[in-house]
């Protein structure tokens, strides 16, 4: 397995190039199978849960293929088209699904345009429970019958969905975007409730609508969905990824550097932005970008508590963990989303930071002496909270199972390693 070396202590200097959002490229991607016309999606980042997906859309017919020419050479976003004039299969098996939670984003298009799905439950995860609930509630209330049937949702719309009033009762981002591709080739009106506002979730909206559906509403807890016969093709551009882009911010932030995030959109991450603000950390929007530096001498120390959006994500808490390691004081960080999303605290403790979790919530004692140390993480966000503190630690730091990484982080070492970062990876 590949492991990510870094000597630390450079700061960070120069540009970086943001790419497309997973988060937003995944539903887009479930999005094709609504329709037999082609999608064409740009700008997607070249991400192993990319992969997944649309491994998991070939299995389903969905054809797909590489297209058209990536503006400024092959690292600006990748192009795919994705066509599936008919749903050969309508199981989407857990040998795919078990790989990635997002799988189940299948299930709403499925059962829209083939009235019938059997997705396998994605299962356990290591920053949560993560259940399903809300989707499958959401889509009974669309007319659909839904069993759970031997580790599978076993769904089925004879007569086809009709539109439903659902209530979500907490924000669910992938429950919102399930119930928002369902919506669309519904009969009759739709209204989701307490429904996500994450940017990713307008995005898919958007695209939705340039496919022909009628959804009002985008960017609000209320969306309204008239349902129509059918979706046609479309050609979008899958927005820049916010996480992507306060990630870096952070790197600037904790190593002392000065960095441009070019293609970041800082209205995406207002509350990061006042957070950081508040650390003393620089950020001013640029042409083309962002740019992000440390403001003064020391970091700040800030409390945080993850929210829905436009609250403080959760996808950012375990990097801002790693940037109150090193502040003056003492920060209170409470995560909301997730109730298992602290595994990255012991490892940061390896590394000297001085960090005590109470329930929920995780008392973070600033220090500057954080050192480098082998370290581990089970997930995505802890994985490159522990990169970002090897980047201000003393001495050498082994990142093991690089695969999370991979995941979702586009050439995180090249791009950090661009802007004068000692980093390389270790292939096994
Ligand atoms: C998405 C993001 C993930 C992010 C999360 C919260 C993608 C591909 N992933 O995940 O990076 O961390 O939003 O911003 O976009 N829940 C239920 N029942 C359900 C569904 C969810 O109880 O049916 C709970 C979850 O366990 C969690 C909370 O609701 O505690 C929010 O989860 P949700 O917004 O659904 O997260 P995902 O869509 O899986």
């Amino acid at each position: 397995m590949d492991k990510i070396r870094i000597r630390g202590g450079q700061p960070l200097r120069g540009s970086i190039q943001i790419s497309g959002a997973k988060n937003a490229a995944l539903p887009l991607l479930a999005a094709s199978l609504l329709t037999d016309e082609t999608l064409t999606l740009r700008n997607l980042p070249h991400l192993d849960d990319i992969a997944t997906m649309t491994h998991l859309l070939a299995q389903h017919g969905t054809e797909v293929s590489m297209a058209g020419d990536h503006p400024g050479g092959g690292h600006m976003g990748h192009v795919l088209d994705l066509r599936t004039a008919k749903v050969s299969r309508t199981e989407a098996p857990y040998d795919i699904v078990r790989k990635m939670r997002a799988s189940v984003l299948v299930l709403g298009p499925l059962l829209a345009r083939c009235h019938q799905a059997r997705v396998s439950l994605p299962g356990g995860c290591a920053i949560g429970t993560r259940p399903v609930d809300m989707h499958m509630r959401g889509l009974a209330a669309l007319g659909a019958e839904i069993a759970l049937d031997d580790g599978y949702i076993a769904a089925r719309a004879p007569g086809g969905l009709r539109g439903g009033v659902v209530v979500f009762p907490r924000v669910s981002v992938g429950a919102t975007e399930n119930l928002l591709m369902a919506a669309a080739l519904a009969k009759g009106e739709t209204v989701l409730e307490n429904a996500a506002r994450e940017p990713e979730v307008g995005d898919l909206a958007n695209c939705l609508n340039r496919m022909g559906a009628r959804i009002e509403g985008i960017g609000t807890d209320t969306l309204r969905i008239q349902g129509v016969t059918r979706l046609s093709g479309a050609d979008y551009t899958v927005l820049p990824d916010r996480i992507e882009t306060a990630t870096f911010a952070i790197g600037a932030a904790i190593t002392g550097g000065d960095l441009t995030l070019l293609g970041g959109r800082p209205e995406l991450i207002e509350a990061a932005v006042a957070s950081l603000g508040q650390a003393n950390v620089g950020i001013e929007p640029v042409a083309g970008g962002i740019r992000v530096f440390r403001n003064g001498t020391g970091v700040a120390s800030v409390d945080v508590t993850t929210e829905p959006y436009p609250g403080f994500p959760t996808d950012l808490q375990a990097q801002m963990m790693a940037l109150m390691s090193v502040a003056d004081g003492a920060a209170m960080i409470t995560e909301t989303i997730f109730e298992n999303r602290f595994m990255h605290v012991p490892e940061l403790v390896r590394m000297g930071a001085d960090i005590t979790v109470k329930g929920a919530t995780a008392m973070v004692r600033g220090s500057t002496g954080l050192h480098g140390a082998p370290v581990m993480a089970t997930d995505l966000r802890a994985s490159v909270s522990l990169v970002l503190a090897g980047l201000a630690a003393e001495g050498e730091t082994v990142v093991n199972r690089v695969y999370h990484l991979d995941r979702g982080y586009e050439r995180l070492e090249e791009k950090l390693m661009g802007c004068g970062a000692d980093i390389a990876r270790l292939i096994e």
